[in-house]
């Protein structure tokens, strides 16, 4: 039996689809019921069936909660680790400790004692070190503890650590280490917002480079993977290395939308960060920008995907098919 974490979020629900499809037994963590219902639509999108869904047996469960953690391992071969709190707030700073290191452990510990036999770890590259030169960064580009990192970065660096510890103590691991990913069925958070952001209007756009990736193609790669023969080895998912400017023209086109015409300069994100900060503290909220996303929006990071391409037989799928078929499925989603 196959144990999937993080079931409910954008990679979640599309790697428990094709999981379904392929008529494997699946147990898989959640944690309200409102989020399942967010998984149905995504179904959705793939299949009418209703009765896929079904096939899955769910686990209430918070991964940082050992006692309640520890039967959702019984009778497991396979541990897809999707589950992982994603935020450039600092305030999320020490919670993501916990859930994206102290929650990764739990699962490598419970891992181990269950003799589970591979772990398929969902990092990111912001687990993977910066190029020194402009060059193509690889999955051999040391992440550096020196560097200002954010502290999602820091703790999805921590959380890889862990699941190499699995891989010293006897159990199977790969990673991936995907781009920004694009997908349909969660518009309102994460890089789902780029979508709903273009949609509605957003005048603004950044010449920052990094990598983008579908996420049909990420659980593609994550099942091949684990059905191969390949263990302890990371892998960097990246379709295409584009700016924030190509991706934003690309959404307005596939929406029929005016393209973003103001091009923001960092001095300005400089200031509205700093701006959004203050605001936050005085209003309690969530600042509109935080530091490390105005940073990332400018940097310019290549990334190759050479290694996943040489190890496996699958081609990515280009950038422009994915973000035609995720503002559709926008359009098909407003109106349900
Ligand atoms: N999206 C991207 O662009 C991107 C890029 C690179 C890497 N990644 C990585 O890909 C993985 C999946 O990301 P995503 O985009 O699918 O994120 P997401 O949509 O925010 O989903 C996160 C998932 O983790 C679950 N989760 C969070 N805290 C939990 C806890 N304490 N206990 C149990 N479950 C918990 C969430 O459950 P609820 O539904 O209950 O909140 C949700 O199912 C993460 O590891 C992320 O770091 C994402």
């Amino acid at each position: 039996m196959i144990l999937v974490t993080g079931g409910t979020g954008l990679v979640g629900a599309h790697l428990l689809y094709h999981l379904v499809k392929n008529d494997e037994k699946i147990r898989a963590i959640y944690r309200t019921e409102e989020k399942i219902e967010a998984v149905k639509k995504v179904f959705s999108l793939y299949s009418n069936d209703v009765t896929l869904i079904s096939k899955i047996e769910w686990y209430r469960a918070d991964i940082t909660e050992v006692p309640a953690m520890i039967p959702a391992f019984i009778g497991i071969e396979k541990v897809y680790h999707c589950a992982a709190l994603v935020s450039f707030n600092e305030k999320d700073y020490r919670q993501m400790r916990k859930v994206n290191i102290h929650g990764t452990a739990i699962i490598v510990n419970l891992a181990i004692d269950a003799k589970v036999n591979k772990i398929c770890f969902v990092g990111s590259i912001a687990a993977v070190g910066s190029s020194l030169n402009g060059g193509l960064i690889t999955e051999k580009n040391e992440w550096n503890p020196e560097e200002d990192n954010s502290g999602y970065s820091i703790t999805k660096f921590g959380a890889e650590m862990e699941i190499w510890r699995a891989s010293q103590e006897g159990v199977n691991v790969v990673i991936v280490n995907p781009g920004v990913i694009l997908g349909s069925g969660f518009y309102t958070a994460g890089s789902g917002k780029l979508f709903s952001q273009v949609y509605n209007g957003f005048k603004y756009y950044t010449e920052g480079v990094t990598g983008f990736v579908g996420v049909k193609d990420v659980v593609e790669v994550m099942i091949q993977l684990m059905n191969s023969s390949i263990k302890n080895e990371r892998f960097i998912l990246v379709a295409e290395n584009k700016s924030f400017k190509e991706i934003f023209f690309s959404i307005a086109k596939y929406f029929g939308k005016k393209q973003p015409t103001k091009n923001i300069k960092p001095w300005q994100t400089a200031i509205f960060w700093k701006f959004s900060w203050l605001l936050s503290l005085v209003t309690g909220k969530e600042p509109l920008l935080s530091k490390y996303s105005a940073r990332s929006a400018h940097s310019v990071s290549r990334y190759s995907s050479e290694k996943i391409e040489k190890s496996l037989p699958f081609q990515f799928e280009k950038m422009e098919d994915v973000i035609k078929r995720v503002c559709n499925n926008f359009i098909r989603f407003q109106k349900v």
